[in-house]
């Protein structure tokens, strides 16, 4: 038992001398990057795997033809990044290969298909999360996930921390005995102050006078418990922004999500990690299912977007991937262009998916045969996006509702 016991210790030491050395960095972080004085601003393009393929094209193909100008101007380079397929990654063993690592990190941002993440007992060998790796890798702290609804109003913006809470160590728990496993949650200081800070300085940017956080601080009480203190003390900064801030614990938040009396009064929501893996699934569902999502993950440096899903191989294995709905990667890259200095070209691809998807549905995604493909539909947006009736359309829609 001590032999066990003194290999835990050791494991444990290694473990957490890294994390410490983690917190040294975030608190000599670098400034953030200016995009307006970048040329080229270089944009991955990751297609991953499953049905990521098919619809990071479409998003890819809408990327190119709204940012057609500065293209050819010479502000924005496209780099195809290849290799970041679960077949190479199984083959490396690697959550993500070297080489594909130091492309991803030679751009400014990236749009990255869905990656298939195995578990223990798949085909695959059990490899970490790609999704995981680069958020570690590149630092991207923040998850900002929009759900909108707006035909009940609702208009929710999640920060979900991205790279600490169970996630950080997911792959590094062990077994002390043959019986008793362990895993860890890291929340930090700095970890929770970065995100949360983000996450006021949105609210304050865009007037809402609301920021939730999002904890289980009642039973876990030290690491869910900073991070709950830190929502505190970042909120006494803003009461003079006339924010408010509350706090709820992850079970009775997901409830709430679905109280139609309440919900709409939530707006900007801040949550560690896990909690808001879950709890953005859960929103998206209600706009229309998690293929309707799309995220950012932001850093200093640098900046992914990607869906909220996964790579679902089995639409795959049925013949299915050409039907996928590619919104939850258009919705990423209208973040993206929003993210770089393109603002009105995020709104205008916003507008647009707004009235194909949930009003005049012409064409119809339904993942199968019997609806649109994924570049029909993404034809249709197009479409739309080149129709000078785009933001007049969208008004009437929205005064209507
Ligand atoms: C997400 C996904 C990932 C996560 C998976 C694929 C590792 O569910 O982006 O929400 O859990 O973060
Ligand atoms: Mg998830």
């Amino acid at each position: 038992m001590n032999n066990e016991i003194n290999e835990a210790k050791s494991r444990f030491e290694k473990i957490m001398l890294q994390q410490l050395e983690r917190v040294k960095m975030m608190k000599d972080e670098d400034k953030w990057i200016d995009y307006n004085a970048l040329k080229p601003v270089i944009i991955g393009v990751c297609y991953g795997d499953g049905i990521g393929v098919e619809i990071s094209k479409q998003a890819e193909t809408v990327l190119k033809t709204l940012l057609k100008e500065k293209l050819e101007s010479g502000k924005i380079e496209f780099r195809d990044i290849e290799g970041l397929t679960i077949e190479n990654r199984a083959k490396v063993e690697k959550a993500i290969p070297e080489d594909v690592l130091e492309e991803l990190k030679a751009c400014h941002v990236i749009l990255k298909g869905p990656t298939t993440t195995p578990q223990e007992g798949d085909e695959w060998p059990n490899i970490e999360s790609a999704n995981v790796a680069m958020r570690k890798e590149l630092d991207l702290f923040a998850n900002v996930r929009p759900v909108r609804i707006p035909s009940e109003g609702i208009d929710w913006c999640f920060f979900r921390e991205n790279t600490e809470g169970e996630y950080i160590l997911g792959s590094r728990g062990f077994n002390i005995t043959d019986d008793l496993s362990v895993d860890f949650k890291v929340i930090t200081e700095q970890g929770s102050e970065r995100i949360i800070r983000m996450a006021f300085e949105y609210a304050r940017k865009n007037g809402i006078k609301r920021v939730t956080a999002v904890t289980k601080a009642n039973v876990v009480k030290t690491t869910d418990g900073r991070f709950s203190k830190v929502a505190k003390r970042i909120a006494g900064e803003y009461r003079q922004y006339g924010i408010k801030q509350d706090e709820w614990y992850i079970d009775i938040m997901a409830a709430k999500l679905l109280d139609p009396a309440r919900r709409k009064d939530f707006r900007v929501i801040v949550l560690p990690n896990l909690y808001g893996d879950i709890l953005t699934d859960e929103a998206a569902q209600l706009q229309g299912g998690v293929g309707t999502a799309g995220s950012a993950n932001v850093g200093r440096r640098w900046a992914m977007f990607e869906a909220i899903h996964g790579s679902a191989p089995r639409m795959v294995r049925e013949g299915r991937a050409k039907y996928a709905d590619p919104s939850s990667m258009i919705r990423a890259a209208a973040m993206l262009l929003s993210h770089i200095g393109f603002p009105s070209y995020g709104k205008k691809l916003n507008m647009a998916l707004d009235i194909c998807a949930q009003q005049e549905k012409k064409v119809v995604i339904t993942g199968r045969d019997n609806g649109a493909t994924g570049g029909e539909f993404t034809e249709y947006i197009l479409d739309w996006v080149n129709n000078g009736g785009l933001e007049a359309a969208w008004n009437k829609y929205m005064s209507i509702l």
